[in-house]
């Protein structure tokens, strides 16, 4: 479809697979299949969920939130549901958001989503977009932990003033979908990779760097960095100047592409079920994308 190769695409992002959502799946059947299996593994049912957060930058509709038909499709009554908007940080900014209602008492088990079928959003015409994004989803529980444990510090930012380096121009608001918008593909992803690529590599350094500086905590603590999985070199030139152990630095990009806001989560059930993950480790989820926005979580974990 494209002028390019699989040795272009794997030297210059890591990225050798990637899973594209069927025809007939939409972001809230992945949502859902995550969300089962986080469920379960909290060890709790449906009905106890208090709270459905999806953090997406490829809802279902433009609204009613994909949160909603989330809650619908797992026959969960009686709970609140909302999206968060942060494309690729979206799930950094849903744990920040999602555990003060734990951390306040406001509710018990509170079930963030990070999910996406981002191929929907895509010209598979442009090479600098088509080769990069793949579809996804990956949960979790949020429940009380115990004191000093669970979701310790959140550092969030966000940049305004560079929205058009990476967006979606048309079908909101802005632009309403016409004829010309779609002749002029701009219901697809807009990017200028130079740019995002490095803004990408200053900002996960910078929020590694914030989330720790008011913790108590030093980087040589940190057992485990889970940042967003955009492209191998980001996080290779971020390790560098962070100077930590390649081995703290998760990296699954080679398996699923840059699945948005579903990366995070995806890769941290994959090191939570490979036992990988122990009970007190420290973990870094860190992300960054369009808005500009990016942010950090400084997690202990307790389980
Ligand atoms: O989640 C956040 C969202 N996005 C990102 O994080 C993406 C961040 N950016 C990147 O990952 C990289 O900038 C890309 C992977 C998008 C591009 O890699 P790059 O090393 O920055 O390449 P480039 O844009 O500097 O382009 C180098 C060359 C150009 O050709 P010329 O002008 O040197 O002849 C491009 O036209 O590579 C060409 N090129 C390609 N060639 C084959 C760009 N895309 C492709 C492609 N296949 N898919």
């Amino acid at each position: 479809m494209v002028d390019t190769s699989d040795e272009w695409i794997r030297t210059r992002t890591g990225i050798i697979e990637r899973r594209i959502v069927s025809e007939d799946e939409n972001t809230s059947d992945l949502a859902v299949e995550a969300a089962k299996k986080a469920i379960k593994d909290a060890g709790i049912s449906e009905d106890e969920i208090d709270l459905v957060v999806v953090a997406t930058a490829s809802p279902d509709l433009i609204w009613p939130s994909t949160a909603c038909i989330v809650q619908n499709k797992l026959k969960i009554k009686n709970c609140g549901a909302f999206d968060i908007s942060a494309v690729c940080t979206g799930f950094v900014y849903g744990l920040a958001v999602a555990s003060q209602f734990v951390a306040t008492g406001m509710y018990k088990n509170v079930l963030l989503i990070g999910a996406e079928s981002i191929s929907r959003f895509i010209d598979w015409k442009d090479r600098n977009t088509c080769v990069l994004f793949g579809d996804g989803a990956g949960a979790v529980v949020l429940q009380e932990a115990t004191e000093g444990f669970g979701v310790l510090k959140n550092y969030l930012g966000a940049d305004g003033k560079r929205i058009d380096i990476l967006k979606i121009p048309a079908g909101g608001s802005a632009i309403p979908s016409s004829y010309e918008s779609v002749e002029k593909k701009l219901h697809y992803i807009h990017m200028n990779g130079n740019e995002v690529y490095k803004f990408a590599i200053t900002a996960l350094v910078k929020s590694v760097k914030k989330v720790l500086s008011s913790s108590g905590f030093s980087l040589d603590e940190v057992n485990y960095i889970i940042p967003h999985q955009a492209n191998q070199r980001i996080t290779e030139a971020a390790s560098a100047r962070l100077k930590i152990d390649r081995n703290k630095i998760i990296s699954n990009i080679d398996k699923y592409g840059n699945t948005s806001s579903a990366s995070i989560p995806i890769a941290l059930d994959e090191i939570y079920q490979s036992g990988k993950i122990k009970y007190g480790d420290l973990v870094i989820t860190v992300g960054f994308g369009a808005g500009l926005t990016w942010g950090a979580n400084l997690i202990r974990w307790n389980k």
